[in-house]
């Protein structure tokens, strides 16, 4: 008697194996993705930059989470690609560690010394002729005032100056652009009137800020700051085609994911960042180290380059703005 041959898998479990095949391969391509770091090149005009300081190039660096997610030959090869463009000046945007975050049931992360002294040893080959600057990040102030005063201290001893509510004029020729830095703009010590004490009318201001959602305290002020550099976002760490990030930690939604955003003449860069959080998976949105140079214009004028194609199409005003 003929016997029909079973097939081994019924429809539902060939359904559920293809998920979970697809979802594998998407992770190790996340995971791998997380490892390839990408030198980020930016052109910025900015109105009122002093002639001085025309082609003006600022390595910046972002969210490096030093962890056991963020390898220390990560941040190595961080430091490398911006030491090899001969920056003028560094900057550092804070989350330098990932502090112990609860999440629904759980606890993630946690400041560990290891990777914190990895991450300071890495920082401290940082050298630039016009200084290196950092502020502080979320995470850097969640581990606890103990801890955020500990880096505060190790990037002084790696040689970083931390911007604490605070300018500092860069000179040239004579010539002076401010760079200004803030406190995380989640924390109640973020003061960007401080920052700017003392900042004469008129001179061109950079200012450095963990969280690019400072722009809604900078709209609210009557000076005016040229350009923001921020981290923070990741970039969404996780981005679907189509959709975007599922979840950004920013009031102004998927503005400030990444790249370069105006707002009238002020113009905020959001770099993706070097390390990650939660989960080591990134998609569609690779680690990044940014070299930023800055040019004297209109600000709009790098924006409209950006914006349009190679064959002079107008890409989607909504897709993040990154040049390299
Ligand atoms: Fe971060």
């Amino acid at each position: 008697m003929h016997t029909r041959t079973k097939f081994p898998l019924s429809r539902r479990n060939f359904i559920r194996l293809l998920v979970l095949g697809a979802l594998a391969v998407t992770g190790a391509r996340g995971f791998m993705n997380s490892r390839n770091l990408k030198l980020q090149k930016v052109n910025i005009a900015l109105g009122r930059l002093p002639s001085s300081f025309e082609g003006l190039k600022v390595g910046h660096i972002t969210d490096i989470h030093a962890s056991a997610l963020v390898p220390r030959a990560l941040i190595r090869e961080g430091i490398d690609l911006i030491m090899s463009e001969r920056p003028d000046v560094v900057v550092l945007t804070g989350d330098f560690v990932t502090s112990a975050t609860k999440i629904l049931w759980t606890t993630y992360g946690g400041f560990k010394r290891r990777h914190y002294h990895d991450c300071m040893e890495e920082i401290s080959r940082l050298k630039a002729p016009l200084g290196v600057f950092a502020v502080l990040g979320n995470h850097d102030f969640w581990s606890g005032k103990a801890v955020t005063e500990e880096i505060v201290t190790g990037l002084g001893r790696a040689g970083v100056q931390v911007l604490r509510n605070e300018a500092f004029p860069l000179e040239r020729n004579g010539q002076r652009l401010y760079l200004l830095g803030v406190d995380d703009y989640w924390e109640a010590s973020c003061d960007l009137g401080g920052a700017l004490r003392g900042v004469p009318e008129g001179t061109c201001r950079i200012l450095l800020s963990h969280n690019p959602d400072v722009n809604e305290d900078i709209k609210l002020r009557r000076e005016p700051i040229d350009c923001v550099l921020s981290g923070h976002t990741h970039g969404g760490q996780i981005v679907l085609p189509f959709l975007g990030a599922p979840y950004l930690p920013s009031a102004f939604g998927q503005k400030y994911r990444a790249g370069l955003v105006a707002d009238g003449e002020r113009q905020t860069y959001v770099s993706r960042g070097l390390g990650l959080f939660l989960v080591p998976v990134r998609l569609n949105c690779p680690a990044d180290v940014s070299l930023l140079t800055f040019h004297k214009g209109k600000a709009t004028r790098h924006l409209r380059a950006a914006l349009t194609g190679p064959g002079g199409e107008r890409k989607s005003i909504r897709d993040p703005i990154l040049t390299s």
